[in-house]
């Protein structure tokens, strides 16, 4: 049961947030180019930031949409983070976050990663809290609001089938086909 209502609202750029961070040696991988798992702990901490400042209470992360990697961030690169709410449910949000690596070098900049997190507000004991809604002031912003909206009813299909397959799910000769040309072999034990 959601704990808390809030009957105003809030601007999307009451809860705007950018964090910029200096990509340092540590945080390199063998092949000298950042982690993922580094840019990924700090989407969740801007994520977090955007989503508990909208939400007006701390915020849990329940999913992550679309975490493509386009482009590698570099040591000494300066990482941005641009983080903004772009969908409001009852008690969930979806803050939608681009994250750009700037050369200051060589001035320039390059688009890292875009991805969606989706979080809950939690109110006190844990109970999750109603969301303030959220005021759209541009065609952009009801764009955003509009496209997560149709991502959100997308997942709840493709999660409802999943859930059937996984429940109807037998090794029989069907799946042996299904399989055929895969790359894989199939050594049964007894
Ligand atoms: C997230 C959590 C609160 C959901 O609890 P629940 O009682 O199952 O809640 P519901 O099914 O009512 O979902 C709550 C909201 O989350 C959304 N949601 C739930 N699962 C989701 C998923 N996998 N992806 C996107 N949204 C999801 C629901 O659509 C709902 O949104 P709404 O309130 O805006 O309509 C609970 O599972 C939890 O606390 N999980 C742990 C989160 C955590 O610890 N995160 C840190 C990870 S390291």
């Amino acid at each position: 049961m959601a704990s808390k209502q809030h009957a105003e609202g809030h601007t999307v750029s009451y809860s705007q947030t950018t964090l910029t961070e200096l990509m340092i040696p540590a945080y390199a991988n063998f092949g000298g180019k950042i982690h993922g798992g580094t840019l990924l702990s700090l989407m969740d901490k801007v994520a977090y930031v955007c989503a508990s400042k909208h939400a007006g209470n701390y915020c849990v992360t329940v999913s992550v949409d679309n975490v493509h990697f386009l482009a590698p961030a570099e040591v000494g690169d300066l990482v941005s983070l641009i983080a903004s709410v772009n969908y409001v449910g009852t008690s969930s949000l979806v803050v939608g976050i681009k994250v750009i690596a700037e050369n200051v070098q060589t001035a320039t900049v390059k688009h890292t990663n875009t991805s969606y997190f989706t979080m809950v507000a939690k109110s006190e004991g844990s109970t999750k809290a109603i969301v303030p809604p959220l005021i759209l002031e541009s065609a952009e912003e009801i764009r955003r609001f509009a496209a997560a909206l149709k991502r959100r009813r997308l997942r709840s299909y493709v999660t409802g089938r999943m859930d059937d397959y996984k429940a109807d799910f037998t090794v029989d000769e069907e799946t042996h086909s299904f399989l055929a040309q895969e790359r894989c072999e199939i050594r049964l034990r007894d």
